[in-house]
């Protein structure tokens, strides 16, 4: 590695706020991803799956259920599918249509920019998110919002961040597939809304509810995937990672692998002006 990659590297450690545990473990690790990304063409087609029938209570009944190969079925209310971003934020703020707004303080929509070109895509609100009604301000938010800075990435300036549900699972735990399943429509009109170019599934809840099949994490990194036609790359979720010290070496491969991905999605696009 090059003084200067040197440098940039141990800068970004800083910004993660882990220095002294990736200094030990990194440069093998970053020389691998930067080989590794010189030529991202790996593209993992998600493979079909046939989930069950599972009705939306979202949906209107004259609607047809929306089914593609890979996805998980999602019943998308042509109302919803039709919104803009004001009577989407009305509608999922009012949202009843899975037993999680039972227990919800508020629903926790998401944040950022609206037209982003990267979009973070969690599992679901915990007691913060719950509390302040966005995501991604506990914890888990500090550890976000230091790897967003590790690739020049701030909250809010071209990254929007969502989660899989919009409502708080009672003792955070994970959301269940019909909760998935209901709140699938809203995160998915989201998506149509910002088009991001680029993807980041973090932790296991948002890659299989995205990308629609069962797998591990450690068998999705280092892909490039897709929902809908966006590239969709897969990394740990932060909180597993504030657990897990020795992941965060994997975690930081994958967004240098990210950040590689979005500059080769921006030059494809410039290229092709
Ligand atoms: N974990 C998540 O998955 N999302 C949040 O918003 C907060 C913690
Ligand atoms: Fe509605 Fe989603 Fe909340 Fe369930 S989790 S009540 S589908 S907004």
């Amino acid at each position: 590695m090059s003084e200067k990659s040197v440098q940039r590297q141990a800068e970004m450690l800083r910004e993660m706020g882990i220095t002294p545990l990736w200094r030990r473990r990194i440069p093998a690790a970053v020389d691998a991803v930067m080989v590794a990304t010189a030529a991202p063409e790996a593209v993992v087609a998600p493979v079909p799956q046939a989930t069950a029938a599972e009705m939306n209570p979202m949906a209107d009944a004259a609607q047809p259920i929306v089914r593609e190969p890979g996805l998980q079925t999602v019943a998308v209310s042509g109302k919803v599918s039709a919104m803009d971003w004001p009577a989407l934020r009305q509608c999922v703020a009012a949202c009843t249509a899975c037993a999680l707004h039972q227990t919800r303080k508020q629903t926790v929509f998401g944040v950022g920019d609206e037209q982003a070109d990267w979009l973070f895509v969690g599992e679901g609100p915990g007691a913060d998110e719950d509390a302040q009604g966005e995501p991604f301000v506990g914890q888990a938010g500090k550890l976000l919002d230091n790897m967003l800075a590790a690739i020049e990435l701030r909250r809010g300036q071209k990254v929007y961040i969502a989660n899989i549900v919009k409502c708080r699972p009672p003792g955070n735990r994970n959301p269940e597939p019909d909760e998935a399943t209901a709140c699938a429509g809203y995160l998915q009109r989201q998506i149509e809304l910002i088009r991001p170019r680029l993807i980041v599934a973090l932790g296991k809840v948002a890659a299989v509810n995205l990308l629609g099949r069962d797998a591990s994490i450690s068998s999705l990194r280092g892909a490039v995937h897709q929902y809908r036609g966006i590239p969709l790359i897969v990394t740990y979720h932060p909180a597993y990672l504030l657990r897990t010290l020795h992941d965060k070496a994997k975690a930081w491969e994958d967004l240098c692998f990210a950040r590689e991905t979005m500059r080769g999605l921006v030059a494809e696009e410039t290229a092709t002006l």
